[in-house]
Formats: C-alpha cells, structure tokens, sequence
C-alpha cells in the first residue's frame, strides 16, 4: 500500500522520539510506499486534494540497550512531485499544532479525499471539532473539575473554591503557556490579563490534582481502545510532566480506573473518526484528549518492548481490506 504523512519537515523531526517517525518505519517494514509532504504543500484541483510529494527511505532507528540509536543520515527523499491525495491508501495529518488558521485551512483541503479511497487519520472533521483541552470536557464522570472562561471574576470564584488550579490555553501543546494559580497569589489579576490576552480569549482553569506529582500518564488509543502507556514525572522545580519541558518518562501499566476512562471516551473518539488519538491522565482523572499528532510511541517501544508503531499499520491493513 501507499501511505502519506503530512509532517513538519523531516529534518525537524527527531527519530529517537517522534511519533510519525515510528509509524513511518512501520509502514516501510511492512512492505509499504511511505510519502511524505507538508501542510502547506496540499492544494485542491478539480475538487480533488492533491499533495507535493516525495517519496522516503528510512534507515531504521535500533534500540541499543535501552536507547534508540538513529544514523546521522536516517532518511533519503525523491524528488517531489504533485499527486492526487487519493493514490495513496491512507493520508496520516501529522503536523503539530497550534490548530492554527493555515491548520484549519489544510483540514478543509483533506475534506476533497474520496474517504472510500482514502482512509485520513485522523479524519478532517474530526480534527477541526476535537479542541485538544475541551473535547474532554463532555466525559464529566472522568475529568476533574474544570471551568473555561475569559471572565476574571469567573476565574477568580472558582480559585477561591479550589484554592489552587491550572490554567491551560486552549491552543497549548507540550505544557506551553500551563500556569499554577494559588488563590493567594498576587499576580493572579496580571497572569489572567495576560494569559487571556485582556479578557479576548477564554482559557481552561481546572483544579489542581496533587497526584501530579507522581505522574502525567500518556495512555494511546487505537479506534478507540488502549493500546499502550507511559508515564511522565515532573522533575527540579517544575511542575509539568510534558516531555518538551524535561519530564522524566518511565514504565508504566495502565490501571483499572483508566480502563474505564478509555471505556467512556474510546465509543466517542470511533464515532468522530479520531482513530489514533492520546489521552493524558493524571491521578486517575482525564485532562486532555490529544488528536493533532500525539507522541509517546516511542518512549512506550523502548519502556514496555511493544511495537506500536506495526500495531496501528496493522489496523490500518485490515481497515483498508474491510472497506474494499
Ligand atoms: N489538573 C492538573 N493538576 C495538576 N497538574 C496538571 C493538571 N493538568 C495539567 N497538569 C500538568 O500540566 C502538564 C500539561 O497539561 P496538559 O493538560 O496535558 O496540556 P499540554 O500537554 O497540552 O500542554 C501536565 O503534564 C501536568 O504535569
Ligand atoms: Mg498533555
């Protein structure tokens, strides 16, 4: 088969830990084309998505006592070319957030796939409805309190309650712009101006869980069911476990309690077309449902001796022989 991955640029990824990276190799293990092209290289032509495409060779990364080893060189391109989206068996949008407006634009661009010719991982639609920080907020059994607001007297009311919370922008990805508020702190009126940019953009406050302390758990799901795991502990001083800001990852299982969680969000995340998808736990609660391009496959390889990376092509075999 065919398959195409809208990355950032390759020699940006890095191949000891990017997920795209993993399921590329995959891909090529498998016996499969890998192509690769970018956001901004999509256009629609006679109602038809089409992509500047080059054609990759990927030089493996080994796992050497523990670490991923990768060339210097790990990966050779064709010349690009424009082709149809839909000579491809299936398009993964793997590019990294922010969702912003040219994000969007290129979602709009991936709707003109024949979704019978094409399976788009994650789908277009999903992508565009899914808000990373409030998708989450429709599983109210599983997420801890949590309110999204620009209105500083809002904010201001349920920190009183609390005591303490996090504030999350609603377009943040690896723990960027994530603040701690203490109810006595007296830059709470400035960290609220400026994080909703003078009350222009509500932003998500959530009360705070201690058990972060002990880890931020990234569990992966596949068409909606667990696959895999890893754990994400905060060290120094800082409070975040995203792995962007220094979070020390470790083996971990994933306990009953985030069965269940997976069992309430897995039906949803099917039926809005979100096939690979990452879901951060902390303490047994769900704070984010990552749809964009979610990381941790290779970290869980290299922890647990899985291969997630052919578990999802795999699927993405079986999925294409169903539908055809
Ligand atoms: N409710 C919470 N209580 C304590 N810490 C939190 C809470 N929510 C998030 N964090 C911390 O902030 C980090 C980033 O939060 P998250 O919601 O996953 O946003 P993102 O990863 O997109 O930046 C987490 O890894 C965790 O350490
Ligand atoms: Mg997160």
């Amino acid at each position: 088969m065919k398959f195409a991955f809208i990355i950032d640029p390759l020699a940006k990824l890095d191949p000891g830990h990017d997920t795209s990276v993993a399921l590329m190799e995959a891909s090529q293990a498998l016996g499969h084309e890998v192509w690769v092209t970018k956001a901004q290289e999509l256009s629609v032509v006679k109602s038809q998505a089409w992509a500047l495409l080059q054609k990759v060779q990927l030089t493996p990364a080994q796992l050497v006592e523990g670490r991923w080893v990768v060339e210097p060189e790990w990966y050779a391109v064709s010349e690009a070319g424009w082709r149809p989206l839909e000579d491809m068996d299936a398009v993964f949008m793997r590019t990294d957030p922010p969702v912003s407006v040219p994000y969007l634009y290129a979602t709009y661009i991936l709707d003109y796939i024949n979704p019978e010719k094409t399976l788009v991982i994650n789908t277009p639609a999903g992508i565009r409805m899914a808000n990373e920080k409030m998708y989450a907020l429709q599983f109210e059994e599983v997420i801890p309190e949590t309110i999204v607001s620009q209105d500083k007297s809002v904010i201001r009311k349920f920190l009183e309650e609390k005591g303490t919370a996090v504030l999350k922008p609603l377009g943040g990805k690896a723990g960027e712009g994530i603040l701690f508020l203490d109810k006595s702190d007296r830059n709470f009126n400035s960290l609220i101006e400026i994080s909703t940019q003078q009350g222009r953009e509500p932003v998500m406050v959530q009360t705070y869980l201690p058990a972060a302390k002990d880890g931020d758990k990234r569990i992966i799901m596949l068409n909606g069911k667990p696959i895999g795991a890893v754990n994400r502990i905060p060290t120094g001083n800082e409070f975040r476990g995203n792995m962007a800001v220094g979070g020390r990852v470790a083996q971990t299982e994933i306990t009953e309690q985030e069965q269940r969680i997976c069992a309430v969000v897995g039906p949803k995340l099917q039926q809005d077309g979100l096939y690979f998808v990452g879901i951060d736990v902390i303490g047994g609660y769900l704070t984010e449902v990552n749809v964009t391009s979610p990381t941790g496959i290779r970290e869980i390889d290299r922890l647990s001796g899985t291969h997630l990376g052919e578990e999802v092509i795999t699927w993405v075999e079986q999925t294409k022989m169903i539908n055809s």
